[in-house]
């Protein structure tokens, strides 16, 4: 093959499935760089967050200190369009301060919407409860959910969000919390999940009623759904940026690439059923397995 693999190969090791925690040091400058989709991100971005905001954003009070200092480090990262309204507003030196534009008021009355149609990753900000420590969901824009409803997350602590993942609590709360906890300000640290759709609609909000994968399916109407996560400390809140960035890959161009294409065949054979039914894979198994495992006349080798 010419040139290395693409960087989603990487979220489908020769592996049998298991929940990895697999964060790796990053940098969130790059994360939530603009890319070369950018016009078309964001203009989704833009229709989503202004037809159903209800859906995809909130801000609840007391989070207004974990979105400035988003905005901050956003402004830090040159990560803003420079047309957004955010890029305008001037926020003081010291984190945690936005202060008021020269009319007297904020430069924008809902940043958080601001933000959300200025960066193509989704955001969630999380606090720690003052009593107990746990984190909860105090604000964001998710507008490229992969079938879940952000608005049912809001406000509810990390561990009640991962409720319907089996098992994941049970192998990994802990972990994430104390990871969580300990998290510095400078990095960002990455992770990814992979989901499968029978479109390649970015927006996968059940409320949207899209098809599911059920047989019979055709090859050219399967897309796998990589979901790069990004964690970065809000130091002077005490809170936690969360960003997603959804890549969807045709099958096809799954296909091309055999170990990525033999990683999702030993993912869906050894996942449990109650994690297929999750994801909305258990009565497509079969078949995908065999789209998979079909001959694809033009597949390249992802050896180096
Ligand atoms: C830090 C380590 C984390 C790990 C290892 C982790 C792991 C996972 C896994 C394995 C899933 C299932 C996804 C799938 O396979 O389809 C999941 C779902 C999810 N995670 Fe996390 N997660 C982490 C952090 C977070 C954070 C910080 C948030 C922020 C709120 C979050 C929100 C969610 C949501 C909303 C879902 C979908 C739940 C649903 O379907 O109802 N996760 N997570």
């Amino acid at each position: 093959m010419t040139g290395p693999p693409p960087a989603w190969v990487k979220v489908l090791p020769d592996e049998d499935y298991q929940h990895s925690f697999g964060l790796k040091a990053g940098s969130a400058e790059t994360f939530f760089a603009p890319t070369e989709r950018h016009a078309d991100l964001l203009a989704q971005r833009r229709h989503w967050l202004r037809n159903d905001a209800a859906r995809c954003a909130a801000l609840l009070p007391g989070a207004e200190p974990l979105l400035e200092e988003a905005i901050a480090l956003a402004r830090q990262w040159n990560s803003l369009p420079v047309e957004s309204e955010l890029c305008r507003a001037h926020v003081s030196q010291r984190a945690g301060e936005m202060s008021e534009a020269p009319g007297g008021a904020l430069a924008t009355d809902a940043p958080h919407l601001a933000l959300g149609e200025a960066w193509e990753p989704d955001y969630i900000l999380l606090k720690p409860d003052a009593v107990t420590g746990r984190f909860h969901l105090v604000g964001g824009c998710v507008c490229f959910p992969s079938s879940w409803s952000f608005e049912e997350k809001v406000g509810k602590p990390l561990e009640v969000i991962h409720t319907p993942v089996p098992r994941l609590n049970d192998e990994l709360a802990s972990p994430i919390h104390n990871f969580l906890s300990r998290l510095k300000p400078g990095a960002a640290w990455c992770r990814a999940n992979w989901g499968m759709s029978r479109s390649p609609e970015l927006n996968q909000h059940p409320a949207r009623g899209l098809r599911k994968l059920t047989p019979p399916l055709r090859e050219d109407e399967v897309w796998l759904r990589v979901e790069d996560q990004a964690l970065v400390a809000l130091p002077e809140s005490r809170g936690v940026l969360f960003g997603i960035r959804m890549t969807v890959i045709p099958l096809l161009e799954v296909k091309r690439h055999p170990t990525a294409a033999r990683g999702l065949a030993r993912a869906l054979r050894t996942m449990p059923g109650a994690m297929l039914d999750y994801k909305s894979l258990l009565p497509a198994k079969d078949e995908l397995l065999r789209l998979l495992e079909s001959e694809h006349p033009s597949a390249v080798s992802d050896q180096p």
